[in-house]
């Protein structure tokens, strides 16, 4: 049996970049859990089907094939806005449950992990997870590493735009009614306001060989 790392925390803490190299260092397959909600922002944009309408929503979730999950267009702004929107729809998560849940049986046949990040990964999908790490870091700090990773590609880019849209999506993990984003039971917090990329990632792996 494969063992699971759950990593949670939210928008722009790091936890692709940490779960892509905890993946790279053990061989093992991983899951962005936020990439299900943004295919189903990206096809109910592409139907062009109304997004209030749950059983449109439910409809996409059929479309989802996990192997085609890299598409650059699910992270237009737009895909952002809709995916982080359509997340608080209780029967949405409900069916992404089973799809999640699934994750680890059928990918990485020999390997000893699984890693799924996300926000609801340790208190929801998977409550009794090997290990449950809970990622943070201060929204303006967030914000500053964002807009310095976005000014390298366009060039142009604007810092308070970037904390705002970090603040509402913090506002709408937190405090939506189903799975809001917050520590599961038995998590591991490890703040990375004022550690690199790096010592984050030597910090997760000290956890992960003493549990
Ligand atoms: O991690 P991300 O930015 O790709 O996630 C896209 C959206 O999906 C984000 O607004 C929050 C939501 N999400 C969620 O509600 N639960 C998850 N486990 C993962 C993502």
């Amino acid at each position: 049996m494969k063992k699971i790392i759950a990593i949670d925390g939210p928008a722009s803490v790091g936890k692709s970049t940490l779960a892509k190299k905890l993946a790279k260092k053990y061989s093992s397959p991983i899951l962005f859990s936020g990439k299900l909600y943004r295919a189903v922002a990206l096809e109910l944009i592409k139907r062009k089907s109304n997004p209030n309408n749950i059983q449109n929503i439910l409809k996409c979730v059929d479309c989802i094939d996990l192997n085609k999950l890299d598409s650059k267009e699910l992270y237009s702004s737009e895909v952002d806005k809709l995916s982080s929107s359509i997340s608080s729809k209780k029967k949405l998560r409900n069916k992404l449950i089973t799809l999640q849940r699934n994750f680890p049986k059928e990918y990485g046949n020999s390997s000893k992990f699984a890693i799924i990040e996300g926000r609801d990964i340790g208190t929801v999908i998977f409550p009794d997870a090997d290990y449950k790490i809970f990622l943070w870091a201060d929204a303006k700090i967030r914000a500053k590493r964002r807009y310095k990773q976005i000014k390298k590609i366009r060039k142009k880019a604007s810092f308070k735009g970037i904390l705002n849209e970090i603040n509402a999506r913090d506002r709408k993990d937190l405090t939506r009614k189903i799975a809001p984003l917050m520590p599961a039971t038995n998590s591991v917090l490890l703040d990375t306001s004022y550690i690199d990329i790096e010592q984050a990632f030597n910090a997760l792996k000290k956890i992960i060989l003493k549990i």
